[in-house]
């Protein structure tokens, strides 16, 4: 039966163009929700279910994204000399055991296919979770994480799985689209895959969203370098050539998904994970229900 999920992709070599300027010189995985950067949070969701190797395909203009991930040795001095003890655990607790994390360029941003295909020698012949960072599921209260939800699930099916959630009909457009089959527990088959469909093509309302735990055989139909919606390789067309030949399906995560890559989505997601913390929770909703919008 399928072992554990021990290394996990995470492509930041997007464009961010929905965000510029702000993602002019600053990778778009790097904007903060409340006081920390999305890729933390999904290195932080992939250590929870049971990562231990952590691979980032970047692109240009991402080295903030390795200098967070590594000791800023001015910094921890500045801060011990200063007694801001506190701080200083902040930054060492988020650092990852040494030669833990890796980076690939993908040379061109050809897609989310792409960028995935670019890890595969890091990868080698075994099943991998890829986490795009820009979808930050905040878990249920006492839940566990999404990846960790997956991984559990997965142990006894093994195959290809991606996060699904039900959207709104008029937004399939933004989103791989599943054809539901038969459903046991949070998982639902997946009996076909379409990428971006519009509203009426669309067989469904279940939207693909960023978790997949992928098997091998993805990686053989990714080297194919077929070019999918929007002219770019995409993921979930090499998934849709695997039905059939793996087993496939969609986990209905418990948490909340915010679409961090569009405004709405990044404003909506400061909110509810400041009301999610205990230290800001209680003045925050009072500032809040104050307001008159
Ligand atoms: P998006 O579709 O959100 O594209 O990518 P984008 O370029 O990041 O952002 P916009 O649409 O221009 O604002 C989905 C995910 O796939 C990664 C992105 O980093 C993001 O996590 N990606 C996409 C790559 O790593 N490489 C690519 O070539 C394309």
């Amino acid at each position: 039966m399928p072992q554990a999920i021990k290394k996990a992709i995470f492509p930041v070599g997007g464009l961010g163009t929905r965000f510029l300027p702000a993602t002019k010189s600053m990778p778009k995985e790097m904007l903060p929700i409340v006081d920390k950067p999305l890729i933390q949070y999904a290195v932080e969701e992939a250590a929870e279910a049971g990562v231990e190797e952590f691979i980032f395909v970047t692109g240009r203009g991402k080295s903030a994204i390795e200098d967070h991930f590594d000791h800023s040795t001015e910094l921890e001095d500045t801060l011990a000399a200063r007694g801001k003890d506190s701080a200083l655990d902040v930054v060492r607790a988020m650092m990852r055991e040494p030669g833990s994390v890796a980076y690939i360029r993908q040379q061109e941003p050809a897609g989310l296919g792409h960028a995935v295909w670019c890890a595969r020698h890091l990868i080698g012949d075994q099943p991998v979770a890829v986490l795009l960072a820009d979808d930050l599921i905040l878990p249920q209260k006492g839940k566990p994480g999404c990846l960790a939800e997956m991984v559990t699930a997965w142990q006894e099916t093994g195959g290809n799985m991606v996060a699904a959630m039900e959207v709104a009909p008029d937004q399939t457009s933004s989103y791989g689209i599943i054809t539901p089959g038969k459903t046991k527990g949070i998982l639902t088959e997946v009996n076909e895959l379409v990428e971006k469909p519009q509203p009426k093509d669309a067989p469904s309302n279940l939207a693909v969203v960023g978790r997949y735990i992928i098997e091998p055989g993805v990686f053989t139909e990714l080297a194919q370098q077929n070019r999918g919606a929007g002219g770019e390789i995409q993921l979930t067309d090499s998934l849709a050539k695997r039905i059939g030949q793996a087993p496939f399906h969609g986990a209905l995560f418990s948490g909340e998904r915010f679409d961090c890559g569009s405004k709405l989505g990044f404003l909506q997601a400061n909110i509810q994970f400041a009301l999610s913390r205990d230290d800001l929770a209680s003045d925050f909703s009072t500032w809040l229900k104050a307001q008159t919008f």
